[in-house]
């Protein structure tokens, strides 16, 4: 009987801390400026509403600098190639370099709305041997590797995972207008930790919309710092996070700090039980 009531008790601490507030993709990119392009797509497609409907999954990002690249999609193929950033699974930077396997095929949100053919809902997933790098793109059959990792944004251990990769993916299957497809080279670029950094694509596609980069001259450049191996750092993710109302945490020690709260969790429940 007491124990009994513990448990109910616990599980209700449980659903405090993740029933009341299922993820919210929406609100929570809103926090990062940097992807707003991205996020109102996410909006626009009913994308969002998907993620929101799963536990466990993780969206692929792409900044500013790169959603120009979803512009020549109409809105059937737009909301086909959001859905393939779009993982069903939680993977942060930890679990993606802890895969057994160093190539391997992740299942899309394309995936489940089973129109997707010739192998474009799943991603191609790729550990590059030579750097490390975590390289992915579409698997659909001769596609490149095109986009590569490039920080987490935000996780909410075990469900939802947010992180940045370099180029939108989009299988040439699509139908984009092929010059408007990302193209890279057949082996991955060698560039280092922070591919947006370079100015001169990154100048060209915001000039598209003067207004904007206008009024946020501060933000772009802190936005592009090279800073993905220490996010902590980053003045951009600081105030955000302050102000942020979702527990979304964006380092590494502070996943820990999590993890071992969620260990701690288990143990509570285990005692309650026994
Ligand atoms: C998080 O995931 C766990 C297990 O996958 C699930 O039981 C829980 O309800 C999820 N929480 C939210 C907020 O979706
Ligand atoms: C998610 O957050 C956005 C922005 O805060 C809000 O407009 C929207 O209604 C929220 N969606 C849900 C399902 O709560
Ligand atoms: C991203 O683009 C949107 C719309 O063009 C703009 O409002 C926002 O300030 C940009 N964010 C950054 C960090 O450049
Ligand atoms: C992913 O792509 C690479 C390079 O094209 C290829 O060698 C590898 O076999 C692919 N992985 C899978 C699981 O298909
Ligand atoms: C995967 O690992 C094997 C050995 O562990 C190595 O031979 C192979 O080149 C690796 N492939 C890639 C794409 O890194
Ligand atoms: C990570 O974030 C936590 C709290 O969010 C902070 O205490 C810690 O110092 C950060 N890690 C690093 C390496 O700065």
């Amino acid at each position: 009987m007491a124990s009994n009531s513990v448990f109910t008790a616990t599980l209700a601490m449980l659903c405090l801390a993740s029933c009341i507030s299922a993820h919210n993709i929406t609100r929570l990119l809103s926090n990062y400026p940097e992807f707003s392009i991205f996020n109102s797509l996410l909006s626009q497609s009913k994308v969002a509403d998907e993620i929101n409907h799963r536990q466990t999954i993780t969206v692929m990002a792409v900044g500013n600098s790169s959603a120009p690249a979803f512009s020549s999609l109409d809105t059937d193929a737009l909301k086909k190639a959001l859905s393939i950033h779009v993982i069903l699974d939680y993977f942060d930077d930890a679990k993606l370099a802890k895969l057994a396997k160093n190539t391997t095929l992740l299942t899309t949100l394309f995936q489940s709305s089973g129109v997707a053919n010739d192998r474009m809902g799943f991603l191609n997933y790729t550990k590059r041997h030579t750097d490390g790098r975590l390289l992915f793109g579409t698997a659909q059959p001769g596609a490149p590797l095109s986009s590569a990792f490039i920080k987490v944004v935000a996780v909410r251990p075990y469900n939802i995972s947010v992180i940045q990769v370099s180029t939108a993916i989009i299988p040439p299957g699509l139908g984009a207008k092929p010059q408007e497809v990302p193209i890279a080279p057949p082996t991955p670029p060698p560039a280092v930790a922070a591919p947006e950094v370079g100015p001169t694509p990154a100048d060209g596609l915001v000039a598209e919309s003067p207004d904007e980069s206008a009024n946020a001259p501060v933000l772009s450049p802190v936005a592009d710092a090279p800073i993905s191996d220490s996010p902590v750092d980053s003045p951009a993710n600081s105030p955000t996070r302050a102000k942020s109302d979702d527990a979304d945490v964006d380092n590494s020690s502070a996943r820990k700090v999590v993890f071992g709260a969620a260990r701690v969790f288990g143990a509570l429940v285990l005692g309650a039980l026994l």
